[in-house]
């Protein structure tokens, strides 16, 4: 059984991963309304991943046999100056989820929470991925700046990406 401190802080990296949800489907909204569906298609779809990380964490606690407290979810920017802005936002808000992570990593291991660190592992490599596609978005909306016809080619490759629910190696109960 997992102790009241790792459950506040997973209860918090649900709020936290919800909140990434709306943050990303804001960014979805704006891309759209500038004309932009390819970004908005895979913000949107950057969006719904992060409702399964929130779901991956709520059914590890109940797992555990603790109650999932939904937390209130702050409000989120709503609009941007630019794609490459937005992807530099969505680029920080990833390595500070991974801080977040990390924490609850250090706590798990501080109380030899063997459990927690399995489950969290998964974040750790999920967490190295998003990191790694925010920055390859970065530099390729940096590249493209005053060019508008790799603009074009960017967002066009944007819309190509698909939603797929992240499921657990071992098990689809898991989702
Ligand atoms: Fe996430």
């Amino acid at each position: 059984m997992i102790s009241n401190e790792i459950k506040s802080l997973i209860n918090k990296q649900i709020n936290d991963e919800i909140w990434s949800a709306y943050l990303y489907l804001s960014m979805s909204l704006d891309s759209y309304y500038k004309d932009y569906s390819g970004a908005g298609q895979w913000f949107y779809v950057q969006a719904m991943q992060e409702i399964d990380h929130a779901r991956r964490l709520q059914k590890y606690l109940l797992s555990q046999g603790q109650h999932v407290d939904l937390l209130p979810i702050d409000g989120v920017p709503t609009q941007w100056t630019s794609l490459l802005t937005m992807f530099e936002d969505a680029m920080n808000h990833e390595k500070a989820i991974t801080k977040c992570i990390n924490n609850i990593v250090n706590q798990a291991k501080e109380e030899q929470d063997y459990a927690t660190l399995s489950m969290l592992m998964w974040f750790v490599d999920e967490q190295i991925e998003e990191e790694q596609t925010a920055l390859t978005m970065v530099n390729k909306l940096r590249a493209a700046q005053g060019n508008s016809c790799y603009m074009y080619e960017i967002d066009k490759s944007m819309k190509t990406r698909k939603y797929r629910r992240v499921l657990h190696n071992r098990s689809e109960q898991w989702l």
